[in-house]
């Protein structure tokens, strides 16, 4: 097993995302949340590679679930992050593989075909962009920082602002692009300060979690804990300005 395969992997995956650009959309999730033939084909293709080369590790994917085997060994995977962008020809979007042993993420791909940009990192050794090192900045206050704040359609914009107004006010600037797992490579490298989210699967954090730890960052839920990878909210720092975004964040009592 190597960060070499899995980066293999995604820029395939990716490239094969590029030759769907303008694919058809199969199905509505729910409100804008849409599935397209291309989700659907990295997927198959992503499942298809790892069944050959890894016949024992499970899969989990976002469009076709768990499969069967050993959950010793298993890859966590986002075919296409950022699927709104996609469909309307936006080029933030991505391919996620987060391979995982025994509940820890050991290796992490994100992949931007567009732009050809490849995170990675593997536990232990650090975290790269195209193989040059990456770091988080050294941003030290969140009035200077660029923060983005991202929800989905089943946490009401309301509660998600009402969380996050006293941030909006005290950052530099706010954001919100569309795909979680650059939005943790952003981060990492150091292109900005923080990114929150109150709800994500573990498909859309699993890789960047670990790109992010391995570039210097800390992520944590919104509550302040450790960010297992199980479904959850996620605050997302360069780590310098991570206890005062965790202080501004109002969160109900309880
Ligand atoms: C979505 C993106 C988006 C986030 C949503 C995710 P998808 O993933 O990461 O930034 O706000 O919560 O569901 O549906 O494009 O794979
Ligand atoms: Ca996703
Ligand atoms: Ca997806």
């Amino acid at each position: 097993m190597n960060r070499e395969f899995v980066s293999g992997l995604a820029v395939e995956a990716g490239n094969l995302l590029v030759r769907h650009l303008g694919a058809r959309i199969v199905r509505v999730k729910f409100g804008t949340d849409i599935v397209t033939e291309a989700d659907e084909a990295a997927e198959r293709f992503i499942r298809e590679e790892v069944r050959r080369h890894y016949p024992g590790h499970r899969v989990t994917g976002e469009e076709y679930g768990s499969s069967e085997g050993e959950a010793e060994w298993e890859w966590v995977v986002d075919p296409l992050d950022g699927t709104v962008n996609f469909a309307r020809g936006n080029s933030y979007f991505a391919v996620s593989i987060g391979l995982v042993h025994r509940g820890e993420v050991r290796i992490g791909v994100v992949y931007r075909p567009l732009t050809r940009e490849l995170f990675a990192a593997e536990r232990g050794g650090g975290a790269t962009l195209n193989g040059e090192p990456l770091s988080v900045s050294q941003v030290d206050r969140v009035e200077e920082s660029i923060v983005i704040l991202d929800w989905t359609r089943r946490h009401s914009r309301h509660d998600t602002f009402a969380l996050t107004e006293r941030l909006f006010f005290a950052a530099s600037k706010v954001r919100s692009f569309g795909s979680a797992a650059l939005d943790l490579c952003s981060v990492a490298a150091g292109q900005l300060e923080a990114f929150i989210h109150p709800g994500l699967s573990a498909w859309d954090f699993a890789a960047g979690h670990l790109i992010l730890t391995e570039a210097g960052g800390t992520i944590t839920t919104l509550a302040g804990e450790p960010r297992s990878i199980e479904a959850g909210s996620v605050v997302a720092t360069n780590g310098k300005i991570h206890p005062e975004v965790l202080s501004l964040l109002t969160l109900p009592p309880g």
